[in-house]
């Protein structure tokens, strides 16, 4: 039997909303009177899981051990919970294993005081059910906001891409109430937030009786004292006509777009279920530059799906300079237990699918370099989030979410007008417009 835990840490790995339901988790400790505390010191430790590549659950396994050893030898012995998508996806298989105290899927996090309560009492507490009756319901007031905050409006997904875990382990594609996200996001700002990041696995499948992810955000759009949106990750086939269209008629809604392809061959992308073609998708990005020219488009993509050829793959290369991706993320394949992909043949081998990452890195990194290049000399608003390494220094996003640095005295949380003046390969500097004329 373990004491009550006084103070608590979570630590979150793998997308953007683990970051959400990990700050939501540390809100619930803290509302039964927690303190927050470091890792390496805690009473309770959260691990917020990724399942979506990797061999993340044997990292799951090494750092429980590691947790365990570092605490051992400070006679220590935290209750460890582990929550998110490996939670999920291996349920008690974690308790038998690792001796864990509480383990808590994506869809339950909202009992985590009663299950942690449990393992006080000496009962290993595990919950990995998806209710209809979401978890947004039960979770306490958020009280630190960052000028630029995450909102979960949708979760799930029922693309059933062959090589993604992401329908196994999240659930089908549910939306959250929009009177409940329009609450939630007026709190935000009341609380600091400028900015606020629409957040689903498929948050453009976003719907309430009729009602798309573009009248979600028109009437965010009203809210006094918010200044941006957005809005990530979306699916292709999902991006509605009233969707593109918010993108020329909203100005908070910034011109940017996170829309996998994740590859550029026809045959490839039929393998891997993604209901979109080469060419859709391309026809799909000249609709949305008519309406937003400046638009900075962002994506995914994964080399050495099974039976992807050289020539599938210089399809991919050829999508890439197509586009001209302001930024993109890129993944080698790896097969998920219990998705179709993982059984398929012709796996590709280990060496091909590195050589196949470094091309494909290195004409994203182009783009990327040739994007950020043809932004300086624009004048543009910076949402400031942070502080930067050198005295004054302070770190902010363009609208193209370009992260810019720049000398300034304004303060955390300020839009100020900045002139982009040097381009880096992953950032820019800038200077405030009002010091340059
Ligand atoms: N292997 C490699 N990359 C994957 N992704 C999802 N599943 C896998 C997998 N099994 C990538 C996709 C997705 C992103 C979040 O992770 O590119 O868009
Ligand atoms: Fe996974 Fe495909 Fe759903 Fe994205 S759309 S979460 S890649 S199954």
């Amino acid at each position: 039997m373990k004491p009550a835990p006084k103070t608590y840490a979570v630590k979150s790995f793998g997308c953007q909303m683990n970051v959400y339901d990990g700050d939501r988790m540390a809100e619930l400790m803290a509302a039964q009177g927690l303190t927050q505390a470091e890792p390496g010191e805690a009473d309770l430790v959260v691990l917020n899981t990724c399942h979506i590549r990797e061999k993340a659950t044997e990292k799951v396994y090494s750092d429980i051990g590691r947790l365990r050893k570092d605490a051992a030898k400070q006679g220590r012995a935290p209750m460890i919970a582990v929550a998110g998508c490996v939670a999920q996806a291996e349920g008690a298989e974690i308790v038998r294993r690792a001796k864990v105290d509480v383990v808590v899927g994506p869809q339950a996090y909202h009992n985590l005081p009663q299950l942690v309560a449990r393992a006080a009492s000496g009962e290993a507490a595990l919950d990995t059910d998806m209710p209809i009756d979401m978890k947004f319901g039960h979770l306490p007031a958020r009280r630190r906001v960052p000028p630029s905050a995450f909102l979960t409006v949708q979760e799930g997904c029922d693309k059933f891409c062959t090589y993604c875990v992401v329908p196994y382990t999240r659930g089908a594609e549910v939306s959250r109430g929009w009177s409940q996200i329009v609450d939630e996001a007026k709190a935000l700002v009341d609380a600091g937030a400028r900015e606020i990041t629409l957040l689903g696995q498929n948050v453009n499948a976003w719907e309430e009786s009729g009602k798309g992810l573009h009248d979600l955000i028109a009437e965010l759009d009203k809210i006094e004292g918010l200044a941006r949106i957005r809005y990530t990750t979306s699916h292709p086939n999902d991006m509605t006509q009233g969707l593109i269209d918010a993108h020329g008629r909203i100005e908070k809604l910034m011109p940017f777009l996170h829309l996998p392809v994740q590859a550029g061959s026809d045959r490839i992308l039929k393998a891997m279920n993604r209901s979109h073609s080469r060419d859709s998708y391309l026809r799909l990005l000249e609709r949305i530059r008519a309406v937003r020219p400046d638009i900075a488009l962002s994506g995914d993509f994964i080399v050495g799906f099974p039976g992807e050829t050289e020539a599938d793959f210089a399809e991919t290369l050829s999508l890439v300079d197509a586009v001209g991706y302001a930024q993109a993320y890129s993944f080698k394949y790896s097969p998920r237990p219990g998705t179709p992909a993982a059984t398929m043949g012709d796996q590709v081998a280990e060496d091909v699918m590195d050589d196949r990452l470094q091309r494909l890195q290195a004409a994203l990194n182009r783009d990327q370099t040739a994007f950020n290049a043809a932004t300086v000399g624009r004048t543009c608003q910076v949402l400031l989030e942070r502080k930067g390494k050198l005295p004054g220094q302070l770190i902010g996003k363009s609208p193209w979410l370009q992260s810019v640095h720049l000398i300034s005295d304004a303060a955390i949380g300020d839009l100020v007008e900045v002139k982009l003046a040097e381009a880096g390969a992953n950032s820019m500097a800038g200077v405030l417009a009002q010091a340059e004329a």
